[in-house]
């Protein structure tokens, strides 16, 4: 069955909520989303939204803490435009209804937004606007709401997007044989309630569908982070890049039932400090900056003490804050800690680094736009050049805010000039394999075994000896996933598998070509940063052909 569409948005969290909300002033969209509306890297997001919201701050001040920390790898341009769109977009927030903690002792007059701003890493000011340590649920609340209430938008939970569909897929299977520029019309869906593959025509497709945490055995990420917008797009031909910038949070709770549980970096900006078993700090030994040193700098220190110790976590302690202001402050965080028989005013806590953000994802211009005609990429799946070669904490929430509003923008003008009468016809979906799997440990193997290797081989500190070991073992098993994609129907499971496999070969690949250590990619072979490599992005297309 086809379904046609003005927008199709593909992933609900605040990227694709929010450009659905706006979208939908004009048209028709068909939000699509692989679980329940709510599940999406968005709504576990603790510390905040970082934007310049006080009169002690400025946008030079963001501004140059964001290149910083991307070390030597930001768009300025992309900087410049994000930093100075986020009060904007805060304000919107406000006017749809979200509540961020407020500051009393800022208030100036009734007018004034007088927000409570946290810190983190990095951040030479206070800047971080925040919803207690629940900032993700907040703002998900919210737009779902909005969005479930618009009659203009089509939601689609439990379905999963197979491939998008792109004219190369028309001109392959016959249905034209003039090769025009390539655009993107829509995508297969497979609907995990029936099993039935379903044909999504649109005049404009966005990829928001987060990043790709699950490539990797540790992680922050909920179970739907399987990199599936970045893989798609790969597939369909467009250019990803930097994708060797993995962003490893460094407190993620070391818990045997805690699955993903992350103690947010506003706890080290609240005074948190990281200490060893014996409660000695050690982070003066890495960074002038201590505890709030930037996430790779205190990632790699977690890392290194670890391999010294042979101690399976390290600690962050809070107990010196008052306890009622930690309650108050953290209420999250407090009550998961007491529910595994930690009260963290009292006890430091046991934490890890885990895989957490990809600085890299699908290339896009400053409206959010591919290099494949009417395909648009935001939020975690993109790479707009915002975050270089490491991600300035809480800056992801704000970028996905402003290139939702700026690839809206774009969208809306650009749909005007689609001719909706001549909606191109779509091959319906080749049902490939036509019988069920009788081998499902294919799929359970195939992905614990990349998890792993990814975790092992290409983690915080790399070497091309590990990530060789890596591409060999990757490569096996894509031809293992290939023959097996061919020969029986999709899953949900296998779908996900090829995406994650082609996202770990890709940060594979990426990790291979940057004979250097710059921001998040640390390789014990090049332990320097090469100056002759400042602005190159590493970028890989897959030729039509393949
Ligand atoms: C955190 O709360 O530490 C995560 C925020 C982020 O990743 O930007």
């Amino acid at each position: 069955m086809e379904i046609k569409t003005d927008f199709l948005v593909i992933g609900s969290g605040i990227a694709g909520l929010m450009f659905a909300h706006k979208v939908s002033a004009v048209g028709s969209v068909a939000l699509v989303t692989k679980r329940a509306i709510m599940d999406s890297n968005t709504a576990l997001a603790q510390g905040g939204i970082a934007s310049v919201m006080s009169e002690v701050d400025s946008f030079e001040a963001h501004i140059n803490d964001t290149l910083a920390s991307g070390d030597g790898l930001c768009r300025s341009d992309v900087v410049e435009m994000v930093v100075k769109q986020g009060p904007g977009r805060i304000q919107e927030l406000i006017d749809l209804g979200v509540q961020f903690n407020l500051d009393e002792s800022r208030r100036k007059g009734d007018e004034t937004v007088n927000l409570a701003l946290g810190r983190e890493g990095g951040h030479s000011q206070k800047r971080i606007v925040h919803a207690q340590d629940m900032t993700g649920r907040e703002l998900e609340t919210v737009m779902v709401d909005h969005v479930r209430n618009q009659p203009n938008i089509h939601l689609y939970e439990n379905h999963i997007t197979i491939d998008l569909i792109t004219h190369a897929t028309r001109v392959r299977r016959g249905l034209v044989s003039t090769a025009t520029d390539e655009y993107c019309c829509g995508a297969y869906v497979l609907d995990l309630e029936t099993s039935q593959v379903r044909t999504f025509s649109a005049a404009i497709v966005l990829l928001a569908t987060g990043g790709a945490g699950k490539v990797y055995l540790y992680t922050s990420n909920p179970d739907i982070a399987t990199g599936d917008g970045i893989a798609m797009a790969y597939r369909a031909g467009a250019t990803v890049a930097n994708l060797e910038f993995v962003q490893f949070h460094p407190t993620c709770l070391y818990h045997p039932d805690a699955k993903n549980f992350l103690i947010s970096e506003a706890v080290r900006g609240e005074g948190a400090v990281l200490v060893d078993r014996a409660g000695k700090p050690f982070m003066h030994k890495y960074h002038s900056d201590k505890d709030l040193a930037c996430r790779d700098v205190v990632a790699r220190a977690i890392d290194t003490e670890l391999k010294k110790s042979g101690e399976d976590s390290v600690f962050l302690n809070i107990s010196h804050q008052d306890p009622e202001f930690i309650r108050q402050r953290f209420p999250n965080i407090y009550s998961k800690c007491l529910s595994y028989g930690m009260d963290i005013t009292r006890d430091p806590i046991p934490v890890v680094p885990a895989a957490h953000y990809m600085c890299g994802g699908v290339t896009t211009d400053i409206n959010g736009r591919t290099d494949i005609d009417r395909l648009y990429a935001i939020g975690e799946t993109a790479c707009t050049g915002l975050h270089g070669a490491n991600r300035l904490a809480s800056n992801s929430l704000i970028e996905a805010l402003v290139y939702a509003h700026k690839a809206a923008g774009q969208a809306i003008k650009a749909l005007k000039t689609i001719d909706r009468g001549q909606v191109p016809a779509l091959p319906a979906w080749d049902e490939v394999g036509t019988t069920d799997s009788d081998e499902v440990i294919m799929v359970a193997h195939n992905w614990d075994e990349i998890r792993r290797l990814m975790w092992n081989y290409v983690g915080i500190v790399r070497s091309d000896k590990r990530l060789a070991r890596a591409k060999r073992r990757i490569e096996m098993i894509q031809k293992e996933i290939n023959e097996y994609y061919w020969g029986f129907k999709v899953t949900a499971g296998l779908i996900e598998l090829r995406n994650i496999a082609t996202v770990a070969e890709l940060i594979v690949k990426s990790a291979l070509s940057r004979k250097e250590s710059r921001g998040l990619h640390y390789n014990i072979e090049y332990p320097d940063k090469d100056e002759r490599l400042a602005q190159t992005d590493t970028r890989f297309k897959r030729p039509l052909a393949d």
